[in-house]
């Protein structure tokens, strides 16, 4: 099946954070102005519908009338379907065992830093990254500690001698890394993976991979899990059908924790969770007959974050932008206006009527920037960036 994505679908109507929440928008701090003309590229959420067999199969899972309780694990389909995927697209086999279901990526973070450390004690993160890393420590009373990324022409990369001294304290219990890296768009190479496990599992550092963003990475780029490079049991890994298949209000994470120790601690924080019917439903669809979709999507969005690059090329030049190796997140760096943040944010969000999100949620390393994210039709992409470029 060929899709269409340069269709535009209204979103409002289904309770979509993105296009109705303006007053929570207002609430947090993203933006002072939402209304009917806004267009909001914000959240890491696509305006393409989902792949037809997930369509499909939703629908048959309404016909059958009733949606009471569910499991994942007394029928293997759940499993089976998540051990498929990642055997597949990544040459991972997935032990069954080692899936723990989580309602969300940030839910099972949380309850990491709850499980693994203790009030008071270090969890690293590498800066500018995205914010509810921070507010999983901070909710939770531990530390933040920073290992800030490099950055060279828009390039980032890992400063490994201040993460091993980091991991070397021994208060600094827990590592989140995000693979590939939201918002500066980095795959981590198989050197710079190993590299950062081996200074982990030597200093008893607890090191939790983020990787929601795997499947979207540029066509010349690979992904590589964290779990193949690195043979060692005590290795987490977080995997999730929301951002591969535009499903993020279905809440279906799938978290991969080999040690059963490690894998014990993390249970006793969540509780037993299952997925809702139309979670389990989805899930296997689209594991299992989603790929043709993806590739197609893949496909579109490295041409928008192309044309992104064109647009701002041509019309906003002072802006520095580099495609990102995985993700669908433009990292935009507007320092070379000579603005203050402060008025780059009122031209784009107040007066161009554009919601990205502004790049000090991130860290302060990220304050001169602003992210984009670009999965909607390039139409409306394009409409958005022309009202910007209007005020630049
Ligand atoms: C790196 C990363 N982790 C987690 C999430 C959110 O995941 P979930 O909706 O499963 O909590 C996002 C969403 O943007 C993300 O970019």
């Amino acid at each position: 099946m060929i899709y269409n994505f340069d269709e535009i679908i209204s979103r409002k109507g289904t309770h979509s954070v993105k296009w109705e929440a303006g007053e929570l928008l207002k609430e947090i701090g993203i933006t002072e102005r939402f209304d009917e003309d806004t267009i909001s590229l914000f959240v890491a959420d696509m305006d393409f519908p989902c792949p037809q067999p997930v369509i499909d199969a939703l629908h048959a899972r309404v016909d059958r009338l009733m949606f009471g309780y569910s499991t994942y694990t007394t029928t293997p389909d759940y499993i089976e379907a998540i051990q498929g995927w990642f055997a597949r697209r990544h040459g991972w086999d997935i032990d069954a065992d080692s899936i723990v279901y989580s309602p969300g990526t940030v839910e099972a973070i949380n309850m990491a830093v709850k499980a693994y450390t203790e009030p008071g004690e270090g969890v690293i993160i590498q800066r500018p990254v995205y914010s509810p890393f921070t507010s999983a420590i901070t909710k939770n009373q531990r530390v933040v500690v920073n290992n800030s990324l490099r950055h060279t022409d828009g390039y980032y990369t890992i400063d490994f001698d201040d993460l091993e001294a980091k991991a070397k304290d021994p208060n600094n219990k827990l590592f989140i890394l995000c693979s590939p890296h939201n918002p500066v768009g980095r795959v981590w190479t198989p050197e710079e993976l190993v590299r950062m496990a081996e200074i982990c599992l030597a200093n008893d550092v607890v090191l939790v991979s983020d990787e929601i963003h795997g499947d979207l990475v540029r066509q010349d780029v690979t992904h590589y899990p964290i779990c193949t490079l690195v043979d060692d049991d005590r290795l987490i890994a977080c995997t999730a059908t929301n951002k591969t298949f535009n499903m993020a209000g279905l809440h279906c994470s799938n978290i991969v924790i080999n040690n059963k120790e490690l894998r014990t601690k993390f249970t006793d924080q969540i509780g037993f969770k299952s997925p809702t019917p139309f979670a389990i439903t989805a899930l296997i669809a689209a594991y299992n007959e989603g790929e043709e979709w993806l590739a197609q999507v893949n496909e579109y969005i490295d041409g928008n974050l192309a044309f992104l690059q064109d647009f701002l090329a041509e019309h906003m030049p002072q802006v520095k932008y580099r495609i990102p190796e995985g993700t669908y997140i433009g990292w935009m760096d507007f320092s070379g206006y000579g603005l203050s943040p402060k008025e780059v944010h009122d031209r784009i969000y107040n007066r161009a009527n554009v919601v990205l999100e502004d790049g000090k949620l991130f860290g302060e390393e990220g304050l001169e920037f602003q992210r984009i994210c670009v999965p909607s039709p390039r139409p409306l992409l394009r409409q958005a960036l022309e009202r910007i470029a209007d005020q630049f």
